[in-house]
């Protein structure tokens, strides 16, 4: 099911969300709707939050792949990348944001099981966004500067 997507403004984009305690039937559907939702919408990633869930789930869709990762923590962050990002919860709207090029982050997926990831570039540059939101931390709070997208 699509969900809408929250926009700035909304308080819950601004809270620190809960971790996950049950790996349940009601996870799976909203990572499903997630899914589903950040397809239609065409990002590169969403956070619980942005659908009104206050949560520590978020979903990633980059060149390497679809993921899914519920209570994620940055293991380390190394170096130094600088370009354009932009939100679903900010539309119509992008900025210039230095993040780090490489991060690794442990997490689970929705049965619960733990993993570890290392990612870089812009596959880094989702994470660390997507985890943002997890601590009601928005790009726009970061960005050099923010200005009307082209789309
Ligand atoms: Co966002």
């Amino acid at each position: 099911m699509i969900r809408e997507v929250v926009q700035i403004g909304d308080p819950v984009l601004r809270r620190k969300c809960e971790p996950v305690r049950e790996f349940d039937e009601s996870l799976s559907a909203l990572l499903d709707d997630m899914k589903e939702t950040l397809k239609k919408e065409a990002g590169a990633g969403l956070a619980a939050p942005q659908v009104g869930v206050s949560l520590r789930a978020v979903v990633v869709d980059v060149e390497e792949g679809y993921f899914e990762f519920i209570n994620p923590v940055f293991v380390w962050q190394k170096g130094e990348q600088t370009g354009a990002e932009g939100c679903l919860s900010v539309r119509g709207k992008m900025g210039t944001v230095c993040r780090p090029s490489k991060v690794k982050i442990i997490f689970q997926d929705r049965k619960g099981d733990k993993y570890s990831l290392v990612a870089r570039d812009f596959f880094a540059r989702a994470i660390c966004h997507e985890l943002d939101h997890l601590d009601g931390v928005l790009y726009v709070d970061k960005a050099a500067d923010v200005r009307d997208s082209e789309d």
